[in-house]
């Protein structure tokens, strides 16, 4: 019934419709309609009323709004990816059910999406403690028609996806920009904070089957409007919120980071490399012309970061003992890059 009565409420592109009217048209009582008018407003949705008139949708943009019928309806937009869309309000790990999901054959680009995880997952075997305070947690199932070597570069094209959304969405509100630090941190910086900061950690994990893939799923974890941060993580980790100083809407921003990820990733795909995204992903890159401190435990060094090869290994422009100068390239998942004053 909520979802009948937003449709009406909608179609009257915030013209006031009767109480009478949609209990006539729902064929249910003006009380019921009136519980269910409360119950959305409970949701998030802001219904205005004036007696005589009735119920007026207002401005849905400006709130934020993240449920099963809200994502449903926003992803109209995207081709594949999101479709299904499942929406929880909590869960153990996104990453799990779309793998039990696809478990029982659900498609590519099924996406599991909530607001919090009771395990969730971070890279190399760590927990990615997963509260509900304003985050984003979702996974999505891909079942690529690419060689295992090449598939793990996807987790760059995902970078690059949350990095133009969380630009378009919030970039320049408090002077904030928003980075990827190579190879797919997304960082941003702002008035209020210029120090680069971490918004995002994504996670890529690959099944196989007798050699082949069954499967990848792919899941990020976004501080959106987070506020309270453990000071333990404050130095390195922030929110959009917190960078812009303005409350994001999370539905519309989860949507437009599969938007960019089912173009991006389309390219990489139909390439079998990053080739096609290289100049998108430089011109984001945070660590173009700074200069990096590469950690490679054997040999640790310094150097400019130029940019990227079409793998997606970082090229750094290093001074020799004798003055001159070499590229090398530092292959991604193998050494971490810092900057030589700090995170970036
Ligand atoms: C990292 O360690 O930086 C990666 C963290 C990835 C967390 C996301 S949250 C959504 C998805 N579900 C999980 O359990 N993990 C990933």
């Amino acid at each position: 019934m909520k979802e009948r009565i937003l449709e009406i409420l909608r179609g009257a592109n915030g013209e006031y419709v009767s109480g009478q009217r949609i209990s006539d048209k729902l064929g249910v009582s003006r009380t019921a309609v009136w519980k269910a008018i409360g119950k959305l407003r409970e949701d998030g949705y802001p219904i205005g009323s004036v007696s005589n008139l009735g119920y007026r949708l207002g401005d849905t943009d400006s709130s934020d709004i993240l449920n099963q019928a809200e994502l449903d309806r926003l992803f109209a937009v995207t081709e594949w990816a999101g479709h299904p869309v499942v929406y929880k309000d909590e869960t153990t790990s996104t990453q799990d059910e779309i793998m039990r999901l696809s478990d029982t054959g659900a498609p590519e680009g099924t996406l599991a999406v909530t607001v919090r995880q009771t395990k969730g997952k971070g890279r190399r075997g760590r927990t990615w403690i997963s509260p509900d305070n304003g985050n984003v947690y979702m996974s999505i199932l891909l079942k690529p028609d690419l060689p295992t070597d090449i598939v793990p570069m996807v987790t760059i094209v995902m970078a690059l996806a949350v990095c133009e959304a969380a630009e378009e969405a919030a970039g320049g509100m408090n002077g904030s920009s928003y980075r990827i630090k190579w190879p797919n941190d997304i960082v941003v910086s702002s008035d209020s904070d210029s120090a680069w900061k971490k918004i995002c950690g994504i996670l890529t994990e690959m099944r196989l089957e007798e050699k082949t893939i069954k499967d990848v799923v792919i899941g990020d974890g976004l501080n959106i409007n987070m506020t309270g941060f453990p000071p333990e993580i404050t130095e390195n980790a922030t929110s959009m919120m917190l960078a812009s100083g303005q409350h994001i809407n999370r539905a519309k921003l989860v949507v437009s980071v599969w938007k960019h990820f089912e173009q991006d990733y389309r390219a990489f795909e139909k390439a079998g490399s990053l080739a096609p995204l290289k100049d998108k992903y430089e011109s984001l890159l945070v660590n173009k012309g700074r200069r990096v401190r590469v950690l490679d435990p054997q040999d640790p060094y310094e150097g400019m970061a130029d940019g990227i090869d079409q793998t997606g290994a970082l090229l750094v422009n290093v001074k020799t003992p004798d003055g001159d100068t070499e590229i090398r390239k530092v292959a991604w998942g193998e050494v971490s890059v810092r900057g030589v004053e700090g995170y970036v």
